[in-house]
């Protein structure tokens, strides 16, 4: 098949490009804001370095089957909200565009920060309270899909806590797991908010890219969860890093300086196993053992 990946040089794009390219010819657009071409070193298939806000889409993209949309604003502290509105949900609408008139079906990133601080485990169809405006602009996005859900197929993914190898680059915005891994490994104590108990529903970026690939031959169109289910706290993910690298770092709380943080992030599963017969495979445990041993090569 022909692919058009989005974001392709970035943590989950890189990923999803890597594994896709074995039996696919790939297209990856990235104007490399947060992503990086060292992400796509044993990439062979085609790089374009452009910017999806602005370049001729139709032009560019003749002959393409589906298109996986990862490209957005992904640093969550960014408060300029006429530039995250342009790139997420302008470029989103370009994209979805393109996918309407090329009639392909298009998958493309949401986010679990549409829940804000509400209720677990988070449903799709629970009461939605984004907090900050990256994640209004993935609610917005949710929303624009949800109008065309007859006209293509267009899968919307609630992607929660993801970690795991090509995230380096994300730098302040990598997961806390990257974090605090580079903090232990530079053998410093872990730095985390006090006192260490908010938890997460972390999913290894493996188990990302296969939801994300089953998207692509979803029943129907819909806006679905991509999370395991399980909960983990900021302490135990430090106890795991202990254990992996074979070290014994204390945590060390700060005071948490933001107004808004979610307590807890917990994915309803159902819709992910219905939708897309998707259930994550790797427990925290076996995500970090395996992440690990590649972030060494991989950053
Ligand atoms: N990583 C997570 O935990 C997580 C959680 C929820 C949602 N998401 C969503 O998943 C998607 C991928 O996120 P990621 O973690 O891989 O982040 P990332 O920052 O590594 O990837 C985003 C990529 O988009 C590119 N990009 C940004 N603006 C662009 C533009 N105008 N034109 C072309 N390329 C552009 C960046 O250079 C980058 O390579 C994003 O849409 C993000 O919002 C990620």
């Amino acid at each position: 098949m022909k692919i058009l990946i989005t974001g392709g040089a970035g943590f989950i794009g890189s990923n999803l490009s890597l594994t896709l390219q074995k039996d696919n010819s790939i297209t990856v657009v990235d104007n490399l804001l947060s992503g990086n071409t060292k992400n796509l070193e044993s990439f062979q298939g085609n790089l374009i370095t452009d910017d999806i806000t602005s370049m001729n889409l139709l032009k560019s993209f003749k002959d393409i089957d589906v298109i996986f949309h990862q490209a957005a604003i992904t640093d969550t502290t960014v408060s300029d909200e006429k530039r995250m509105m342009e790139v997420n949900v302008g470029g989103f609408r370009r994209i979805l565009d393109l996918a309407l008139r090329k009639r392909v079906t298009l998958v493309y990133a949401s986010s679990a920060g549409v829940y804000g601080n509400g209720k677990c485990p988070m449903r799709e169809d629970q009461e939605l309270s984004p907090q900050n405006v990256y994640a209004r602009s993935k609610l917005l996005m949710d929303e624009i899909a949800i109008k065309y859900k007859d006209k293509i197929r267009i899968i919307g993914l609630r992607y929660f806590n993801v970690y795991g190898p090509r995230e380096g680059y994300k730098k302040k915005a990598a997961s806390m797991i990257y974090q605090l891994a580079q903090q232990m490994k530079a053998s410093k104590n872990p730095r985390i908010f006090k006192y260490g108990e908010q938890s997460r529903d972390f999913i290894y970026v493996k188990d990302v890219v296969d939801a994300t690939i089953r998207a692509m031959k979803a029943k129907e169109s819909g806006v679905v969860n991509v999370g395991t289910g399980v909960v983990t706290t900021f302490n135990r993910v430090i106890e795991i890093l202990n254990e992996v690298l074979g070290t014994s770092y204390e945590p060390e709380y700060f005071d948490n300086p933001y107004s808004f943080y979610q307590d807890e992030t917990r994915a309803d599963i159902n819709r992910a196993e219905e939708l897309l017969g998707f259930k994550a495979r790797y427990s925290i445990e076996e995500g970090i053992r395996d992440y690990l041993t590649t972030m060494q090569n991989a950053k």
